[in-house]
C-alpha cells in the first residue's frame, strides 16, 4: 500500500493523475436521479472501445484491395482463430452503437439537453453524429460484397447529382472512374485511422463540456443553484462510485441482447448484415434492390420522397438537399426550441404530440427506407418527411404556444 502511494505521488507531481481522477470521477457531482435514459452515454463509449479494439484485429487479417478484400473476410469467418467472433463482434457493434445513439439523443430530446447551457455538448454531438455515419458509410465498402459495391455507388452517385461540381466531386471521392481498389484503399485508410481519430476527439471534446456544465436530469433542473458550505450540488452524488456501479448494470443488460444477437442472429435478419453482401461486388451485375443498412434508412426514404424536378434542380439533387437538412436541422436543435421547460415532465401537450410524431415518422420511414418505392409507399414516405420536419420547422412556434408546467425548485427523486 504504502509503495502504490509513493508512486502516486510521484505521479502527482508531475502529472495531474489524482487531479483528473477526481475531476471527472470521484469528485464529478452528478445528479441523483439519473433514469434508465443516462445509460446510453456510458453505453455508447463501451461499443466505441468494442469497435476499435475489434477493428485492430479485423485489420491484422483483412487485406485492402479489390482482389482480396472479400476472400479476407471469409478467411477471417473460417480459418482466423476466434475470427468468426471478431467479426460478429464488429458487424454487430456497429448496428448496436447507431442504436445507442439514436436512444442517446432521443434522451436528450426527452429533457432538453440540448438547450443552455448545454448546446456545445449538443454540437459536439452532433459532428460525432456525423463522423459516425462516415465512419460506417466507409466500413460498408470494406468486405466488398454487392452490397458494398452498389451502396456505394448510390451514394456516391448522390454528390455527382450536384449541379456544376458533382461529376468532378463524385470523381474526386472515388479516385478513379469507376469505384475500384483506388477506392477501397482510400475508404480502408479513412476508416481505421482517420475517422476514428476525429471520433476520439470529438467524444473527448464532448464529455469535456459536459463535465465543465454539469449533466442535465430527468426534471431538466439545475442542481448547480443549490450547494452546500462546501460547494457541492445538494442534489448531487459522485460519479465514482455511485454512476460507475450503476453503468456497470447498464453495461450487463446491454451484453445480454448484444450476445443474443452475435451469437444467434448475427445478420440481424438480413438488417445488420445484409442477404447481397454475402456474394462478391460484380460491377457488371447491379443488385435487384438496393437499400442501405437500417440505421441510414430514414434518411434514404428522404431521398426516395422527392420525385419531382423543380426548373434545372433535378428531382435526385433535391432529394439530396432534402436528405441532408433532414441531418443539418438536428444541430439548430438548441436555438429552435423556446420553451421555458427542458424537461418533457413539465411540457405542455403540444411538444409531447410533436415528439411523438416526429419518433413515429422516424420509425416509418426508417421501414419505407428498407422496402422497393411503389406509389403508395412513396407517398406515405412524403408524408413521413413533412411529419419530421414540421417537428423542427415549427417547434419556435409550438414551443412558444405551449402550456408548461411549474417546474421544481430540486430533483424530484
Ligand atoms: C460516440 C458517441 C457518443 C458518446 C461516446 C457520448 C458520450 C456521452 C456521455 C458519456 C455522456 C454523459 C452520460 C449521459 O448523459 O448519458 C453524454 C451526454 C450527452 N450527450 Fe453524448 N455521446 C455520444 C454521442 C452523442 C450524440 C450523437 C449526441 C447528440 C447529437 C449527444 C448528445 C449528448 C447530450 C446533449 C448530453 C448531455 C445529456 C444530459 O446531461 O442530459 N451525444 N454523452
Amino acid at each position: 500500500m504504502g509503495m502504490l502511494v509513493n508512486t502516486r505521488d510521484w505521479i502527482d507531481a508531475r502529472f495531474p493523475l489524482t487531479k483528473m481522477w477526481e475531476e471527472h470521477l470521484s469528485k464529478y457531482y452528478a445528479p441523483k436521479n439519473f433514469n434508465f435514459w443516462y445509460f446510453f452515454g456510458s453505453l455508447a463509449l463501451m461499443v466505441l472501445v468494442l469497435q476499435i479494439i475489434t477493428g485492430i484485429f479485423l485489420t491484422m487479417n483483412y487485406k485492402p484491395s479489390a482482389a482480396e478484400a472479400f476472400a479476407s473476410v471469409e478467411y477471417i469467418m473460417r480459418d482466423v482463430e476466434w475470427g468468426w467472433l471478431i467479426r460478429y463482434m464488429h458487424s454487430t457493434g456497429a448496428s448496436a452503437f447507431f442504436l445507442v445513439v439514436y436512444l442517446h439523443m432521443f434522451r436528450a430530446m426527452l429533457y432538453g439537453s440540448y438547450k443552455g447551457p448545454r448546446e456545445l455538448i449538443w454540437l459536439f454531438g452532433m459532428m460525432i453524429f456525423l463522423a459516425l455515419m462516415a465512419e460506417a458509410f466507409f466500413g460498408y465498402l470494406l468486405p466488398w460484397g454487392q452490397m458494398s459495391y452498389w451502396g456505394a455507388q448510390v451514394i456516391i452517385s448522390l454528390f455527382g447529382a450536384i449541379p456544376v461540381i458533382g461529376d468532378d466531386l463524385s470523381l474526386w471521392i472515388r479516385g478513379d472512374f469507376v469505384i475500384s481498389d483506388v477506392t477501397l484503399n482510400r475508404f480502408f485508410a479513412l476508416h481505421v485511422i482517420a475517422v476514428p481519430l476525429v471520433l476520439i476527439i470529438l467524444v473527448v471534446m464532448h464529455i469535456l463540456a459536459l463535465h465543465e456544465v454539469g449533466s442535465n436530469n430527468p426534471d431538466g433542473v439545475e442542481i448547480k443553484k443549490h450547494k452546500d458550505e462546501n460547494g457541492i450540488p445538494l442534489d448531487g452524488i459522485p460519479f465514482h462510485p455511485y454512476y460507475t456501479v450503476k453503468d456497470i448494470v447498464g453495461v450487463v443488460v446491454f451484453l445480454i441482447f448484444f450476445s443474443f444477437v452475435m451469437f444467434f442472429v448475427p445478420e440481424g435478419g438480413g438488417y445488420f448484415l445484409e442477404a447481397p453482401n454475402f456474394e462478391p461486388a460484380d460491377p457488371l451485375k447491379t443488385p435487384e434492390h438496393i437499400a442501405p443498412v437500417w440505421y441510414f434508412t430514414p434518411y434514404y426514404a428522404m431521398l426516395r420522397a422527392v420525385t419531382i424536378d423543380i426548373g434545372p434542380l433535378s428531382a435526385k439533387f433535391l432529394g439530396v438537399i432534402v436528405m441532408g437538412a433532414a441531418v443539418v436541422i438536428f444541430f439548430f436543435l438548441p436555438w429552435l426550441d423556446r420553451g421555458a421547460v427542458k424537461s418533457i415532465r413539465y411540457r405542455g401537450p403540444i411538444f409531447k404530440i410533436m415528439l411523438a410524431s416526429f419518433v413515429a415518422a422516424f420509425v416509418v420511414l426508417g421501414y419505407l427506407g428498407t422496402q422497393p418505392p411503389t406509389a403508395g409507399k412513396t407517398t406515405m414516405a412524403q408524408v413521413g418527411t413533412i411529419v419530421y420536419f414540421a417537428f423542427f420547422l415549427l417547434m419556435p412556434i409550438y414551443t412558444k404556444l405551449d402550456k408548461t408546467k411549474p417546474v421544481p425548485d430540486r430533483v424530484t427523486g
